[in-house]
Order: C-alpha cells, then structure tokens, then sequence
C-alpha cells in the first residue's frame, strides 16, 4: 500500500506541470481524487488494515492527500495567471515614449478668466460663486431691476419651464426659474451670507437670448466685483480699476467713467481704458466693464444698513477682454472647439 501511494504522489507530481487547460485538470483530478480515483480507492481500503497498522498508515494517506492537494493548487494557480496574461495582452514597456504627446491646456477663455482673477486676488478679493439656474428675484428683484425691465421679458432670458424644481436652489411659488443673465446674483447671494467688509470677484457663465455674430453669444461669461464696507467710496473703485487696467492692458493704460445707467448701482458708469500699447487697438477709447456705488435699495435687499455701508460694484464680460487681449475679432472662435484655434494660445 505504501508503495502504491509513493506511486500516485509520483505521478501526480509529473504530469501536474504538464496540464495546459482547465478540463484536462478537472479530467486528470478525477483519475486521483474523484470517486473512482486512485487515490479514494486505496483509502477505501483502509478497513482492511490490522488495527495495529492504522494510525502509522492514516498518517501516511494523509501525506499522500497533502502533497497531491498542493500539486493540485499549484495548477489552478498556474492555470489562473495564464488566462490574466492573455487577457492582459502583452507586457508594454514603460520606458517607451508616450504616443500621445499632445498635452491639454486651460482654453484661452479659463486663461483670461485666471489672469483676472489671481489680479483680484492679491488686491484681497476672495472669489465668491453660486449657481447658473436662478431665480427671479436673485437676478432681478433683489437688485432693484423694475418689472418692466427687457431682461425680465421671455424674449430676452432663457426661462425654465414651470413646475421645475431645481433642489438647489429655493425659489417662491410664484417666481421662475431662469438662467441668470448676469453674475450680479452673486452680490446678492454673497451679501445674504456674509456681513460687511466684504470683498469678492465672481467669475461664471451668463445665458442671454441673443443672436450670434461676432459680438455676441447666447452663453458667455462675467467677472463680478464686490467690495462693501464703512466708507467705500468712488475714488477706490476708480483707483482698483486702474491698477486692473495698466496690469492687464499696459502700465500706460488710462481709465475713463461715463455716467450710465444700471438699477443696482447710483451713481453708474461704465468703464472705458485707453492703451498706446495695444497694436491694433492702441490709441482708442475701448469700452469693457459697467461699473458704479451700490445702490441703497440693494442693501436695503440683503439687510445691509445703508446708512452704516457703501460699496461698489463691477461686473465686465470676459470674452470681450480676452478678445482685445488676445488680437481676436470674432467671438464665436471661442467656442468652436477647433485646435488650430486654441493651440496658438497655449
Ligand atoms: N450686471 C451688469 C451687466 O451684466 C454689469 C454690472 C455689474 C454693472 C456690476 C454695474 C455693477 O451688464
């Protein structure tokens, strides 16, 4: 008998190596272990044994079953890794160059939007945001924009439909939804959270109804600036506006204010600058942001003392300056998503 189980660990242990599929293993398993397996045979005939041969014989078949398990297990094993390789595919090479070297890059739009912003930033601007879906008293009442305004009319902003509920953001029941027409919610929004002194820029994307040309685009994008505090007065909005001007346009770059009209600021402006260093456009009155003191009645909207606060306001749209920025006449480049395009600013 002990011969007999030298004999199967033997052969188990020589054609173990040799297996190449799963159903030659299952078939060969069952010539060992199965039922009628050589090895289950040989322990059926451990009745037959005298009694005094047992536990010396036991011992033995168990040794037998361990090292016919482990050749066994080290078929599954190498069965296992086959089939991962295969479907791994070949080995690759890492140290081989990469096949695709073009490297993304901030879309010119992001880039100005950067530029802008970091600017703000080292004035002490903290970048405030909130959501595109709006509601009409963020964009309009809150700031003091009658209801007979256009931008109010369906003609002229994009309105989702009624019934809609937007979770994020409360609306009362007898208002729309709509896609904010400008970043002037986030004064609002900023002011309804935080007390004064507060001083934030907000980039984001705006949705006018418009048709496109070379100006203009349904979807566009703004800069907010917000700063209120004891004693704001115009002579800081107009010296913030000039750093801004000379840091991006040129340090002989000059601003000027014309009296304009917006509901949320009195007095309001917009903001004209002037560059000898412009190539094309040098040397002639390019306007680029509205501007002015926040108006009393907005306060009054996010319970802000009026009589205690000043503050001003701004708000410029980024693809016009990026366009005088960036020597480009047609808006719509922008958003054409064409390589050549973008790669010459990247
Ligand atoms: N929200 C105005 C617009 O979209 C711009 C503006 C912002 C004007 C802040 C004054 C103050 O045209």
């Amino acid at each position: 008998m002990q011969e007999q189980l030298t004999a199967i660990v033997t052969s188990v242990c020589n054609t173990a190596p040799t297996i190449q599929t799963r159903a030659e293993f299952e078939a060969y398993k069952a010539t060992i272990s199965g039922p009628r397996g050589t090895l289950t045979d040989l322990m059926k005939c451990m009745g037959r044994i005298p009694k005094q041969d047992k536990p010396a014989m036991g011992k033995r078949i168990n040794e037998a079953k361990e090292a016919v398990q482990a050749a066994f297990d080290e078929v599954i094993k190498r069965l296992d890794a086959a089939e991962l390789a295969a479907r791994l595919g070949p080995a690759i090479d890492p140290t081989l160059p990469c096949p695709d070297l073009d490297r993304g890059t901030l879309h010119p739009i992001s880039q100005v939007r950067e530029e802008i912003v970091m600017l703000f930033r080292r004035l002490g601007f903290a970048v405030a945001e909130a959501t595109e879906v709006e509601t009409e008293h963020y964009c309009f009442d809150a700031l003091n924009i009658p209801s007979d305004h256009p931008a109010r009319d369906m003609q002229d902003s994009y309105y989702l439909p009624a019934g809609l509920n937007v979770r994020n953001v409360g609306k009362h029941a007898d208002e729309s939804y709509l896609l904010r027409t400008h970043t002037s919610t986030v004064q609002i929004r900023t002011m309804l959270k935080a007390s004064p002194p507060i001083r934030i820029v907000a980039p984001g994307r705006c949705f006018r109804r418009d048709t496109p040309d070379a100006t203009h685009s349904a979807n566009f994008h703004q800069i907010e600036g917000l700063y209120v505090d004891r004693e704001v007065t115009l002579l800081d909005l107009k010296t913030t506006l000039d750093h801004f001007v000379k840091i991006l346009f040129g340090s002989k770059a000059r601003t000027r204010l014309r009296p304009s009209f917006f509901p949320f600021t009195e007095p309001s402006f917009e903001m004209d600058f002037f560059s000898p260093d412009l190539g094309k456009l040098s040397n002639q009155w390019l306007e680029i942001m509205g501007c002015g003191m926040v108006d009393p009645e907005v306060f009054k909207a996010v319970g802000i003392d009026p009589d205690a606060y000043t503050g001003y306001a701004f708000g410029m749209g980024i693809e016009r300056i990026a366009m005088i920025l960036q020597g480009v006449d047609d808006i719509r480049y922008y958003y054409q998503n064409d390589i050549r395009f973008l790669k010459q600013f990247a």
